[in-house]
C-alpha cells in the first residue's frame, strides 16, 4: 500500500518517531504528495533548525500556516492540485494564544501573560513543545480550513514523550498542586502567613521584583483557565484517538531507532490510538540477486588506479555489509510490527531539506506496493 492510501479518508496523519530518523522529511514530503494529489493540507511541522521553511522558500515560518508556491514544486515535475500550508510551531506563541482564547476575560489573560511566573513556566513548558503541538493541531482540525493536517512531532530524545506531555500537564493543572496553589488560601498565601515571606521580602530589597505577589497573582488568574484547559486536554485526547485520526512510525533501519520504533508501536495500541503504517526511512539497499555494482567493471573502469581501485572496492564492500544488516533489521521491525508491507524510503546521496530531496521522497512514499522495488533497486549496492 502507497502512504496515500494509508491516509485515505484520514484528517490528521501523525508522523512519530525517535530522533533525526526523518520525521520533519516525511511530515512535508506526505503533504506534498497530497496537495498534488488535489487536497487541501496543512503542514505542522517543529523544526528547530528550520530545514524545512527555507526548503519551502518560507525563510520565516510563522504561528499559522502559509501558502507554498505551487511554481517550486513544478520545477521538479510535482503538479499541485491541490493547496499546500506550512507552518512552524511557535511553542510559546501557542501557548500564549491558547491562555487568551480560554481566559474568561481582556483583564485575567493580560495579568496572565504579563505575569513574569508565567513567562518563566510557558517557556518552561514551551520548551517541551509536545502540549503545544496537539494544542495547535486542534485548533486547526477544528477550523475545518484543511482536508488533511500532517504533524511533525518534536526532535525529543524519546518519541513517547509526544504522547505522555498532554496527560502530564493536564494532570499538573488538574491536581492538587494547582487546586492548593491557586486557592486564595493556597500555598503562596501560606508562606506569607507563615513568615517565610521575610526572604520574599529580602529578595524584593535586592532585586526589586516583588516574587511573591508574581506568584500569588499568578495562580490566582489562573483559577480561572484551569477549567478550561482541562476541557481542551480532554477535547485533545479525544481527538488523538478519533478514526479520522492516523499515526505513523517513522524509522530508520538502525537498532536504536528500531528498537524505539517497536516500543512506540506498543505504546500506540496500549493508548488505544490509531496505528496506520510503518515507514522505514535510510534504507541501503541490497541488490537482490547478482549485485548492482558490477565489482570487474569497476576495477578495469579505474585502471591504473590501484590504490583508489583498492579504497572503492572496501567503500563498496562496506556499504553491502550495512545494507546485509539493513535487511536484517527491517525484517525484523516489519515482523514486531506486524507489518507485511512497511513503506521504505532509501538512504539518498544527498540531504533530503530541499524541494528536490523532499520530491524524491515524496515518489517513494507514494508509491504502490508494486512499482517500489523497481524504484529501490535504483539505490541497491
Ligand atoms: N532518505 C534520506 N536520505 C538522506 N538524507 C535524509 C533522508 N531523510 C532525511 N534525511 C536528512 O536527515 C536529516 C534529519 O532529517 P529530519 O530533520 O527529517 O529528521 P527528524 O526525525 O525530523 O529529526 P529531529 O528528531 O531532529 O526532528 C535532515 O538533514 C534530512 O535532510
Ligand atoms: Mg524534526
Amino acid at each position: 500500500m502507497s502512504i496515500f492510501e494509508r491516509v485515505a479518508g484520514k484528517r490528521i496523519c501523525i508522523c512519530t518517531g525517535s530522533g533525526g530518523v526523518g520525521k520533519t522529511t516525511t511530515a512535508a514530503a506526505i503533504a506534498i504528495g497530497l496537495a498534488a494529489r488535489g487536497q487541501r493540507v496543512a503542514v505542522v511541522t517543529i523544526d528547530p533548525a528550520r530545514r524545512l521553511a527555507s526548503a519551502l522558500g518560507l525563510e520565516q515560518l510563522g504561528n499559522e500556516p502559509r501558502p507554498v508556491e505551487r511554481e517550486l514544486f513544478a520545477r521538479h515535475g510535482i503538479a499541485m492540485r491541490g493547496e499546500l500550508w506550512a507552518m512552524m510551531l511557535d511553542a510559546k506563541r501557542t501557548f500564549d494564544d491558547l491562555i487568551a482564547l480560554l481566559a474568561p476575560d481582556v483583564g485575567v489573560r493580560d495579568e496572565i501573560l504579563a505575569n513574569r511566573v508565567y513567562q518563566e513556566l510557558s517557556s518552561a513548558v514551551a520548551g517541551s513543545q509536545e502540549f503545544t503541538a496537539v494544542a495547535k493541531l486542534y485548533e486547526l482540525a477544528v477550523s475545518g480550513r484543511f482536508d488533511t493536517i500532517v504533524l511533525d512531532t518534536p526532535p525529543s530524545r524519546n518519541a513517547l514523550d509526544f504522547l505522555d506531555a498532554p496527560q502530564r500537564l493536564t494532570g499538573f493543572l488538574e491536581g492538587r498542586t494547582l487546586t492548593a496553589l491557586s486557592a486564595p488560601t493556597g500555598v503562596a498565601g501560606a508562606i506569607a502567613a507563615r513568615g517565610s515571606g521575610m526572604i520574599f521580602s529580602a529578595l524584593r530589597r535586592v532585586t526589586g521584583v516583588d516574587l511573591l505577589d508574581d506568584l500569588a497573582n499568578f495562580f490566582g488568574a489562573l483559577g480561572g483557565v484551569v477549567d478550561g484547559f482541562a476541557e481542551r486536554a480532554r477535547a485533545v485526547d479525544q481527538l488523538l484517538s478519533d478514526p479520522g485520526t492516523t499515526f505513523l512510525i517513522i524509522a530508520s533501519p538502525d537498532p536504536a531507532p528500531a528498537q524505539e520504533a517497536i516500543f512506540l508501536h506498543q505504546r500506540l495500541a496500549t493508548a488505544g490510538l490509531p496505528f496506520g503504517g510503518l515507514v522505514v526511512n535510510r534504507v541501503r539497499v541490497l541488490a537482490s540477486g547478482r549485485p548492482a555494482v558490477d565489482e570487474s567493471a569497476l576495477l578495469a573502469d579505474l585502471g591504473g588506479l590501484d590504490e583508489l581501485a583498492a579504497k572503492s572496492m572496501q567503500a563498496l564492500r562496506d556499504m553491502r555489509t550495512l545494507a546485509q544488516r539493513d535487511t536484517t533489521n527491517l525484517r525484523r521491525l516489519a515482523s514486531e510490527l506486524g507489518e507485511n508491507d512497511p513503506i521504505l524510503v532509501p538512504q539518498l546521496d544527498e540531504e533530503a531539506s530541499d524541494v528536490a530531496g523532499l520530491a524524491i521522497v515524496e515518489r517513494f512514499l507514494f508509491a504502490g506496493s508494486r512499482e517500489r522495488p523497481a524504484r529501490l533497486a535504483a539505490y541497491a549496492f
